[in-house]
């Protein structure tokens, strides 16, 4: 029998007022929280959020409004947009648009505004879809860059250049502290707009994006590449200082044989690079890389994944370089969720889930982020690892070494909400809510990070789904008086 009084008091309240009540008291008892939350963690009662979304246009914004707005002077870069360039986070590839003519492929960089040290040759292409021809693709590798630096960078020329800046991650190491921002399904309507207005002032340094970028597939002919143009325009005002960390979504296959344009991701691959060599994947759609205190791994929902494929290969190959020492978080991200209760795309997860999730608990990975579903949801720690088709053991159990799932297909993109969740809710799913928002993963130290569901409605102050997440390789590992204290909220975490 328990007998601490604050924890009697949380285990008399019903569990949506518990997180109403651990709401109220974070911002002032940053450890009574942290306990508390370690033990709701223990906790196998779901919630399905009663918050009803108010209604909002779902609708593109049209092509004239301010988000989209071509930069000034004759054949001026656009759509800049930067990523990892390498497996361990000391280079950074560049892209951006020129509308007009080629131009130049160099990029000028340095540690001081406006006074670039160095510069460095990049690549330019361009393609057709159905009548439609791009502007002229330019991408840039910046390597040797020094860890935990600002640069300063420059693309275009003459009174038509543009200026942007970026920070390169800390060394990789087993307590480096990072915070990254999920974000899904995007899109370029007003709700996409309110997210990244809220992923900055999360205060994110980088972007994990699970799928479904641009939507441009919503539109036919010559106005899908135009609407590529306008979602990068959109993009930019984030893309441009903080690498985002893709992966494709089925919005990004345009199989469109109609048009006789049949080669699958063809305008997402031209666009959007990936540093995939540097994980010896064979492929752009699937790859690995190490930031921070952090492995992450890249999955393709739709490229062949089960056995004996090069990305079933490769991903078997991949989990054996985890080092947990250098890198104690294991993330991976896909397109499909492998564990969601929502109607939308039931169990289309379920093929990955049988070639992956044996290895995701082997390998004991933290978190699986994925996107697909237009609504927000968290399981607990299952598994279904004991599936047998023939024996009829076909439900998830619960599983202290399998990641949570987390799916975060909220960003705001023109097809609206899921807002139909199956009934009842299962007991592996924690907490799901049909609304629009974007997460946050802040790791603090090897043992323990900080996670956020931000719900747009709420402006930045409000957390709607929060805990501390425990290191899965070394949460046993005992608590020490300076992992308490490093672990204690920033001021700036104490406004949530
Ligand atoms: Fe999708």
């Amino acid at each position: 029998m328990c007998m601490n009084p604050i924890v009697v008091v949380i285990s008399g309240l019903q569990t949506e007022d518990k997180k109403i009540f651990m709401g109220s008291i974070v911002p002032r008892f940053p450890l009574i929280v942290f306990i508390l939350f370690n033990f709701l963690d223990n906790i196998h009662a779901g919630v399905t959020s009663s918050f009803i979304r108010s209604e909002w246009p779902s609708d593109d914004m049209p092509l004239d409004n301010d988000a989209f707005a071509v930069p000034n002077g004759y054949n001026a870069p656009e759509q800049v947009h930067i990523t990892q360039g390498d497996y361990n986070g000391k280079a950074i590839i560049i892209t951006w648009v020129t509308p007009d003519e080629p131009g130049s492929n160099q990029v000028k960089y340095g540690k001081e505004e406006k006074n670039y040290d160095f510069t460095a040759e990049g690549t330019v292409k361009s393609y057709t879809f159905y009548n439609y021809t791009s502007g002229f693709i330019h991408e840039c590798l910046i390597d040797d860059l020094e860890y935990d630096s600002t640069y300063y960078y420059e693309v275009g020329e003459g009174e038509s250049a543009r200026s942007f800046w970026f920070q390169t991650p800390p060394k990789i190491g087993p307590n480096v502290p990072y915070k990254f921002g999920i974000i899904g399904d995007l899109g370029q309507t007003y709700n996409s707009r309110s997210t990244l207005n809220h992923y900055v002032e999360s205060g994110a340094q980088a972007v994990l994006h699970v799928g479904d970028l641009s939507y441009a597939d919503k539109y036919e002919y010559d106005d899908m590449g135009v609407r590529w143009d306008t979602y990068g325009r959109f993009a930019e005002r984030i893309q441009a200082y903080n690498p985002w960390i893709s992966t494709a979504g089925n919005h990004e296959i345009e199989y469109m044989p109609y048009m006789d344009e049949v080669v699958p991701f063809k305008q997402y691959l031209y666009r959007y690079p990936t540093p995939y060599a540097a994980s010896e994947s064979s492929s752009p759609l699937w790859y690995a890389v190490r930031r921070a205190s952090a492995h992450i791994i890249v999955l393709s929902s739709y490229s062949p994944f089960v056995k004996y494929t090069p990305q079933y290969k490769w991903l078997k190959a991949e989990f054996k370089k985890v080092n947990r020492w250098k890198t104690p978080w294991l993330i991976v991200i896909m397109h499909v969720p492998i564990y969601s209760s929502n109607s939308a795309h039931y169990m289309e997860g379920e093929s990955m889930r049988a070639a992956f999730e044996s290895w995701f608990v082997k390998y004991k990975v933290d978190v699986v982020f994925a996107g697909h579903v237009h609504a927000y949801e968290r399981s607990h720690r299952i598994s279904n690892i004991e599936y047998d088709v023939t024996g009829g053991v076909s439900y998830p159990v619960p599983d202290k070494s399998a990641p949570i799932y987390i799916t975060v297909g909220d960003g705001g993109n023109q097809e609206g909400l899921a807002s139909s969740f199956n009934d009842p809710q299962p007991d592996y799913s924690a907490f799901r809510e049909a609304s629009y928002g974007h997460s946050t993963l802040e790791l603090i130290n090897k043992t323990h990070a900080f996670y956020h569901w931000n719900r747009n409605d709420d402006g930045k102050k409000v957390a709607t789904d929060s805990f501390v997440l425990r290191n899965q390789y070394w949460k046993k590992r005992k608590l020490e008086e300076n992992d308490l204290h490093a672990i204690t909220p920033t001021p700036e975490l104490d406004a949530y």
